[in-house]
């Protein structure tokens, strides 16, 4: 085989898979889910999600990569030949995801524009839904493509495809930026944020537990799905980032240092967010959970409140802050372009840069309906079910596979391995995580979930609409993989 690509460094790889962890999932996607779920309702079931899931299952995407040194389709074709198609199954989830997530990225190029002259005015929400989305009454009044976002949503792809250019080698430069910039943002918005009037509104709906809601199990299959979303695990990312690693190279250190970080980053995310809230519904008079119409929604609303009250040079924290969220962004996506693409080379030995140009372009295509008017309807559909379902079902099917069904070459060896190149040592509890707790969990949360979508549509969108967004495709993508198992590699 020909050598294969590898980080330039330790730090390289911590920074690209923490880069790919710490996203948008961080500063967007948590601070809203744990709206919706009910603010200290989720932090609970998060924290499980993170220990009993989330930590174990990076540290056997790690091995795993590691162990074969290949990317997902082809590394769990060497656990058994018929296993590939979960690797491809994984990319094309990603592929679903990459494909909205690269759009909010073309909100937030647009948003660093906005910041000029701080154009959302006093009412942030009703800029955002009204001038700036221009939201259509429903999911199929569909309406035009609106152009400022279609460009924002080229230029991200233009920076993610030259940020890949030359694979780990040109990855492992850009993070070092794109990593440590965006922290240092963060903390100044934290700080902002807590010392506004009525913060501590937010802060109470955010951090008071609430035990009642944890009977529902719509919160921890979201609890659970955010924290792979979050990790990138079921993404095929891991995978592919571990197998650029030299051989000597410490998986469980790495595994609980990325989680960590996070993690961790994800709950400052949330404690920005929750304090401006609690200021918005203290300006506006409503309560904390009345202040947004729409999840998604919520960081391009409660953002641009803190960056006008910011005492001075507004304009200069606005547009600091986009681009701390694109910078966050960017590795996120590219990570998942970089796994894509390694897919196909190990699988078909094609050169590189045609195939992360046309992976830009399959994306921008697949894209296109987040840029209309009824975008981001589109977008919370295809959201929810990419990470309830695509990204639960690649993590549960990984423990049945890996710790059952092929255990030989899957959780045996992958233990020994990762015990042989890492300082901690994982034993019993990580196999009980794998084999037991994840997808007994994962199992009666699907299914309980499941039912609650016979009975009625996601957030009572039209049936029509979560066929098309949700099921259709994770029934597309499925019988892709399993037609790209059975053709046959190059040379393999
Ligand atoms: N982990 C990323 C985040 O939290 C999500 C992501 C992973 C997006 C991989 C694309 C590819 O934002």
């Amino acid at each position: 085989m020909a050598k294969r690509e590898q980080w330039a460094s330790r730090t390289a790889f911590f920074l690209a898979a923490t880069g790919s962890a710490i996203g948008l999932g961080n500063i967007w996607r948590f601070p809203y889910i744990c709206f919706k779920y009910g603010g200290g309702a989720f932090l609970i079931p998060y924290l499980v999600a993170l220990f009993s899931a989330g930590i174990p299952l990076m540290i056997l995407e790690f091995s795993l990569g590691h162990k074969y040194q290949l990317s997902a389709p082809l590394a769990l074709a060497k656990v058994h030949k018929n296993l590939e198609w979960l690797g491809w199954f994984a990319l094309l989830v990603a592929f679903g995801i990459v494909a909205y997530y690269t759009v909010i990225m073309g909100w937030c190029f647009n948003y660093m524009f906005h910041s000029i002259k701080l154009s959302w005015g006093e009412n942030t929400g009703g800029f955002f839904y009204e001038k700036f989305l221009a939201l259509s009454k429903n999911v199929f009044t569909i309406g035009s493509i609106r152009p400022l976002i279609f460009a924002g949503l080229i230029a991200t792809w233009i920076w993610i495809v030259l940020s890949v250019w030359k694979g780990a080698k040109t990855v492992g430069k850009v993070v070092y930026v794109t990593v440590t910039l965006p922290w240092l943002c963060l903390l100044i918005f934290v700080i902002r944020g807590l010392t506004l009037p009525g913060a501590i509104d937010g802060l109470s709906y955010y951090l008071t537990p609430n035990f009642a809601a944890l009977k529902d199990p719509k919160v921890w299959l979201a609890a659970y799905s955010q924290v792979f979303f979050s990790l990138s695990i079921g993404f095929g990312v891991m995978i592919a980032y571990a197998s650029f690693l030299p051989k000597k190279s410490d998986i469980v250190n790495n595994a609980f240092l990325v989680s960590l970080a996070d993690a961790g980053t994800a709950f400052a995310g949330g404690l920005a967010v929750f304090s401006t809230l609690g200021y918005y519904a203290h300006t506006t008079g409503l309560s904390v959970p009345d202040v947004v119409k729409s999840g998604p929604s919520l960081a391009f609303i409660t953002y641009p409140t803190i960056i006008s009250l910011l005492p001075f040079a507004c304009s200069f924290f606005g547009i600091l802050f986009f681009l701390m969220l694109l910078t966050l962004g960017v590795d996120s996506a590219f990570s998942l372009v970089e796994a894509g693409t390694a897919g196909i080379i190990d699988k078909w030995k094609k050169k590189r840069i045609p195939i992360n140009f046309a992976f830009g372009i399959a994306a921008v295509i697949a894209g296109l309906i987040f840029t209309t008017k009824a975008g981001l309807y589109w977008l919370d559909i295809v959201d929810y079910f990419m990470s309830n379902f695509g990204l639960v079902i690649v993590a549960l099917l990984e423990c049945i596979f890996l710790g059952y069904l092929y255990r030989e070459k899957g959780i045996v060896a992958l233990r020994e391995h990762a015990n042989s190149v890492s300082e901690i040592k994982v034993g019993k509890w990580w196999e009980i995580c794998i084999k037991v707790v994840t997808p007994i969990a994962l199992i009666i949360l699907l299914v309980l979930t499941v039912i609650e979508r016979i009975k009625g549509a996601y957030e009572n969108y039209p049936r029509l609409a979560e066929f098309l967004g949700g099921w259709l495709i994770l029934i597309a993508f499925f019988v892709v993989a399993i037609i790209l198992n059975r053709v046959r590699s190059k040379g393999g």
